[in-house]
Parts: C-alpha cells; sequence; structure tokens
C-alpha cells in the first residue's frame, strides 16, 4: 500500500483540482467515530463540488486495539502513514487504559516520528456561537495560535533520581534548539504575512524567568522579524497572555509560543471560542504528512448516542483541506459552518444542540456553496 499511496501522490499533489488525496484516517476512540463519520460526510460532498476526491484508509489505532494486542503504533502502521497526504484523527483516549499510554504512544509518537513540529489552532468565535466572555463577540474573538509541536518541556528529557525515597528527585528539561525554534517562528512570521490581514505576531514567552529558552525565542524572533517588516510584532508574558485572551481578545491575531505555553493557552482559547465542539487543529509538517484533529477528547459517556457535536471535526477536516490546497472548498465549509452556528444551532454542548450529531454534518453539508 506505500508504493501505491505514493504513485498516487506523485498525481495528485497538493492544490490541483481533479486530485485524488490519500488520506489515513485514524477514528480512534469514544465519540471519535462518530465525528469523523461527519467530517467524512461534509469533505465528500465538497469533493463533488470542487473536483477532488479522498481516498480514506482507515487504521484502527486507539484503545480497542492497544486492550487487544498491546500495540499503540506500530512501525508498518508508520511507515504507511509517512506515504499519505494527510491524517485525519478522530479522538485518543479510552477509560480502561491508563492515562498517557494512548497520548505518549500514539498522539504525541505520531507528531514526534513525523515531525508534525508546528500545532496550528485557530481560536474564531461562529456568529451564534456562546462565549464566557461578557461583551465580546465574533469581531473580538478571531486569533491564531502557532504552537511549536515537538520541543519544549514535551521532549522528554529528564528522569528520576532516588525515586520512591523521602529524597526523590524529578528533573524534567525544556528543550529549544535554535533549529526548532527558529522554524517555528519563521512559520508564524510567514503565516501571519500570508494568511491575516492585520498581520500582527505576538510572541509568548516568559523572558523574565526562563531567561535561557526564552532569551534564545526572543533573540530569533527579533532576528527573523527583521526580515518581515510589513509584520507587526508584540511580546507578552504567557501569564500577561491568558489575561489578555480573557480581558482583551481583540489584541492578538497570531500568537507565536513553546510547547507547554501553547498546549496551556489553546485550551483556554477553546472556552473563549465555544467550547471543545467547535475547537479544531493542525499538527504541521509543512514539508511532510501533516495531521488534523477535534481537539476535544474521546467523550467516552456520549459514545454512540447521536449527541456529540461533529463541529470541530468538520473544521479540522476544513483546515485539512486548506493544507492540502483546496482553498475555495476550505473557505466554503467555514462559511457553511457559520451559516449553521448563526442559524440552527442552539448549544455546541453534546446532547444540547437542538440537532443530532449526523444531523449537524447534514446541515453544514445543506449550508455548502449557500450565499
Ligand atoms: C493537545 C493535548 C495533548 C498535548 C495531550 C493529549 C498529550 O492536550 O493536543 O493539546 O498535551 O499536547
Ligand atoms: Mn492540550
Amino acid at each position: 500500500m506505500a508504493s501505491q499511496a505514493r504513485q498516487k501522490k506523485q498525481t495528485a499533489g497538493r492544490g490541483s483540482s481533479r486530485a485524488t488525496y490519500q488520506i489515513a484516517v485514524i477514528p480512534g476512540d469514544g465519540t471519535g467515530p462518530e465525528v469523523i463519520r461527519e467530517g467524512k460526510k461534509v469533505l465528500e460532498a465538497l469533493g463533488k463540488r470542487h473536483g477532488f476526491s479522498c481516498a480514506w484508509r482507515p487504521y484502527d489505532l486507539g484503545g480497542e486495539r492497544y486492550l487487544k494486542t498491546k500495540e499503540t503504533l506500530p512501525p508498518t502502521v508508520l511507515k504507511e502513514l509517512r506515504e499519505v497526504d494527510a491524517i485525519y484523527l478522530g479522538a485518543i483516549g479510552h477509560p480502561d487504559v491508563k492515562p498517557g499510554i494512548l497520548e505518549q504512544g500514539i498522539l504525541l509518537s505520531l507528531r514526534f516520528q513525523l515531525d508534525q513540529y508546528i500545532n496550528l489552532r485557530p481560536v474564531k468565535l461562529y456568529p451564534g456561537v456562546w462565549t464566557p466572555l461578557r461583551d465580546k463577540g465574533p469581531e473580538h474573538i478571531d486569533f491564531v495560535v502557532v504552537r511549536e509541536n515537538t520541543e519544549g518541556l514535551y521532549a522528554g528529557t529528564g528522569g528520576f533520581l532516588r525515586k520512591g525515597t523521602p529524597e526523590e528527585v524529578a528533573i524534567q528539561t525544556s528543550v529549544n534548539t535554535r533549529h526548532g525554534v527558529e522554524r517555528c517562528i519563521r512559520f508564524a512570521f510567514e503565516y501571519t504575512k500570508r494568511h491575516r490581514s492585520r498581520k500582527k505576531l505576538t510572541l509568548c514567552g516568559k523572558t523574565n524567568v526562563l531567561t535561557f529558552a526564552h532569551d534564545l525565542w526572543n533573540r530569533v524572533f527579533q532576528e527573523v522579524g527583521e526580515e518581515y517588516p510589513g509584520v507587526e510584532t508584540d511580546y507578552a508574558h504567557v501569564d500577561a497572555t491568558t489575561m489578555w485572551m480573557v480581558k482583551n481578545p481583540e489584541w492578538f491575531d497570531v500568537i507565536v509560543t513553546d510547547n507547554m505555553f501553547g498546549d496551556i493557552i489553546t485550551d483556554l482559547g477553546a472556552m473563549i471560542q465555544g467550547g471543545m465542539g467547535i475547537a479544531a487543529g493542525g499538527n504541521l509538517n509543512p514539508e511532510g504528512v501533516s495531521m488534523f484533529e477535534p481537539i476535544g477528547g474521546s467523550a467516552p459517556k456520549y459514545t454512540g448516542k447521536d449527541v456529540i457535536n461533529p463541529l470541530a471535526a468538520i473544521c479540522a477536516g476544513g483546515m485539512m483541506l486548506d493544507h492540502l490546497g483546496q482553498t475555495e472548498a476550505a473557505q466554503e465549509l467555514e462559511k457553511a459552518v457559520m451559516q449553521v452556528t448563526a442559524t440552527k444551532m442552539k448549544s455546541l454542548a453534546a446532547g444540547k444542540m437542538g440537532y443530532s450529531t449526523s444531523q449537524v454534518g447534514d446541515l453544514v453539508v445543506s449550508f455548502l456553496g449557500k450565499k
């Protein structure tokens, strides 16, 4: 299959119309399969309208497979995933599997092995969506977080000394390489320049305390910034960033930050944009294979009930199309989602939407291309 995928890839390629994209689908655990089903439905409808198709290649990675075989990400699967055009992921997390095993063994492994060094998280409040921020509307909440996705505290360096004794020491080191920091910051400047009208990029760090790691971030930010005179730059400490995200989210256009800070502020971002029902993200390797996912978990208690909100997975599908070069289709998808949130859905919360999971997918399809 790997060579077949490679062959197809040459004929398809990014951005060409009449393309067939080889998409690895990992529905995963809990409600993952239900939301991915809706995402595929919307992408297939868009393919018909825009002249592309998706060859779905399903993979059963997740909790069930792990419980049966003790496998998380087998090398043979990884090898195949290296050959596809993109990966579409539902959710990973199973109530019978100890926390950490699947996250590390599948999600983080994929990010690291495929060198998906950017985690891209749009934080955009769509019309009709409730935000916990009083007096803030869609005109105030529209920014993107560019999170470094392969280094920092996630690198896994450190260890224990005298484990299990009263003198125990646990050390976990933040790894920040010039190469890793620079490619992330460069991506953020390029993204801001190409995709944003305000063209403002804020570095989020902690230069007053992390005087080594964030000194590097700051220096690289200044240096690379010289090459982008059209991008306005700003800096905010991470603690202040969380304050401004709540008080003045309109200050932000694009935020670039390290892995751990990015993890934290993007959950805050998800909440101010309406919650896990809508928050989507991309794990990008701009030179390799990227993976798109709704950022909410597997929500096991809602599994199989047709009540979970598929919009986050649908939006992740939109990010995937944009990445594949199907810009118009991606814009059409987002517009349809906005019409659904503005005119149809009562709430984005599971079971309170006023529609079932599959009805929400149908609604998005019905609005494709509508003015
Ligand atoms: C995320 C998640 C992951 C992370 C977990 C599941 C390992 O929280 O994508 O933000 O910490 O990166
Ligand atoms: Mn997170």
